[in-house]
């Protein structure tokens, strides 16, 4: 009798259980593919990798679902592009959580988000994956923590087109670009060690991507320390222009508060801050501010920076008859000096920063997290439309920007290239062949159906900015 009631009660819970959603967990074993497990997971799933090596790309266009590697005795999961796979992870679904992997040699990116909302990227390893490595693209409420990343050919963490960000305790060495903020807003960046990139943080705004603006960053209590790599991103992107030996970049960025951070070892500069005339054409996007306005530099342990500038930055400091680079340089084009502060400006060789005030804020102890306590709602989609701004917002503006070379040639060229013919583009990114010997090829979106294909196609021939 007992036995059967037992019985009984876990017959109804098996079955109630899956209407309720409550999460199951979904073991993947050395041999089965990542992939499959996430066709059969519901919203709300855990997946379990268990260590072994895993040579595929995984798409996850659900919500609520957690990669999660089982790491035994030392050793890890690891996701190998073997250098011929694209991407080892895109999703696109909200409260997607990605942990405790291992990603080595994809050509593209490691974990690539696109629009998803509620992202959390943690405890991962990245190593040598080709274009970015943690990219969460065009979403909102994101956090990104305890992750180590190297050998990247343009950002290790690249936050762009995002709201709402916290990247922290993650340490970024050997790559181009450190970690990234563009066209983003309401990020904090703090507790991260970068070193041994070519520039350690960067705060930016990309003219000619949908979304035109970045402020309400913070960069707190990082070690950015000996980022004189140098630079090896594809020749002609936009990162490639960015100099060496630099511990922060701001660049058309408002609103940024640098606090509490150790940076040192700098070859060319501490910090540098810039108007968009620093590596792209100024006036290449109307709706992109190009100025910095409203930056502020608190108290900053700054030492050792400067002892080989670049050219540019060299003959500058001579004008002011110093052989040396400085901590700080600012170099604003036409913006208003004024609205930008600094605590104790007398500690640090400076550059352009003459009519800097002194901040009135000491500190930014009363931000404790730009995250949001209950999460972003969900990305609606109301109709057709949206669907494919979505996509186009969330893939292909990644690396194409509208009239200015990104990863990808600009917009405007493809529009000129294909005319109206939107069905050879939905044909082309289905299976991308190599055009540009200059470029890096293009990945494939062949998981998109090929009436979106078309749908997003279209809409990339209509874009006007
Ligand atoms: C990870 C970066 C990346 C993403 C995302 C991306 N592209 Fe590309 N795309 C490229 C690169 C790089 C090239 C140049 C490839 C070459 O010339 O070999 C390219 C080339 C193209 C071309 C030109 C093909 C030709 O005949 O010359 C088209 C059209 C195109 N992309 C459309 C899209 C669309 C539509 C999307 C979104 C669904 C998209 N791309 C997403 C990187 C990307």
């Amino acid at each position: 009798m007992k036995t059967a009631i037992a019985k009984l009660a876990l017959w109804l819970f098996v079955l109630l259980a899956s209407p309720l959603g409550l999460a199951a967990e979904i073991a993947v074993e050395d041999g089965d593919s990542i992939q499959e497990a996430v066709n059969k997971a519901a919203p709300g799933d855990v997946i379990l990798i268990h260590p072994g090596t895993y040579k595929e790309s995984v798409y996850v266009d659900k919500d609520n679902i957690t990669l999660r590697g089982v790491v035994v005795e030392g050793q890890w999961p690891v996701m190998d592009g073997e250098r011929k796979r694209n991407d080892a992870i895109l999703y696109s679904g909200n409260g997607v959580t990605v942990e405790w992997l291992t990603i080595k040699h994809y050509k593209g990116n490691a974990i690539m988000g696109q629009a998803g909302n509620n992202y959390r990227i943690r405890y991962n390893r990245v190593i040598d994956t080709g274009v970015y490595g943690i990219f969460p693209q065009f979403g909102q409420n994101g956090l990104i923590e305890y992750n180590v990343l190297s050998g990247i050919e343009d950002a290790a963490i690249y936050v762009g087109m995002c709201d709402n960000v916290v990247v922290r305790h993650n340490e970024v060495f050997d790559n181009v670009a450190g970690i990234e903020i563009e066209n983003t807003r309401h990020a904090i960046v703090e507790n991260n060690y970068a070193h041994d990139n070519t520039a350690g943080l960067l705060v930016f705004i990309t003219p000619g991507l949908p979304i035109k603006t970045t402020y309400d960053v913070i960069l707190r209590n990082n070690f950015v320390v000996n980022n004189n790599t140098e630079n090896f991103g594809a020749p002609g992107s936009i990162v490639a222009k960015v100099p060496r030996g630099i511990g922060v970049v701001i660049m058309a960025a408002d609103d940024v508060i640098v606090e509490g951070n150790i940076i040192s070892g700098n070859t060319t500069a501490g910090i540098v801050i810039t108007d968009l005339a620093f590596i792209t054409d100024i006036a290449s996007d109307p709706e992109s501010e190009p100025n910095p306005d409203r930056i502020a530099i608190l108290d900053n342990l700054m030492f050792d920076n400067g002892s080989d500038p670049v050219p540019d930055i060299k003959a500058a400091m001579l004008t002011q008859f110093s052989r040396r680079g400085p901590d700080i340089f600012a170099n604003l084009g036409s913006a208003q000096e004024a609205d930008n502060c600094i605590v104790n400006k007398q500690q640090y060789l400076t550059f352009g920063l003459k009519k800097w005030s002194q901040c009135e804020r000491r500190n930014t102890h009363d931000i404790d997290s730009y995250l949001l306590a209950d999460g972003a709602p969900p990305r609606a989609i109301e109709n057709d439309e949206d669907r494919t701004q979505r996509l186009y917002q969330g893939i292909c503006a990644g690396c194409h920007a509208y009239n200015m070379r990104m990863i990808g040639p600009p917009t405007l060229t493809l529009q000129a290239l294909y005319h109206n013919d939107a069905q050879g583009i939905a044909d082309y990114i289905a299976a991308p062949h190599k055009v540009r010997p200059d470029y890096p090829p293009m990945p494939s979106q062949g998981h998109l159906s090929a009436e979106l294909r078309r749908k997003v196609a279209e809409y990339m021939l209509e874009v006007e900015k």
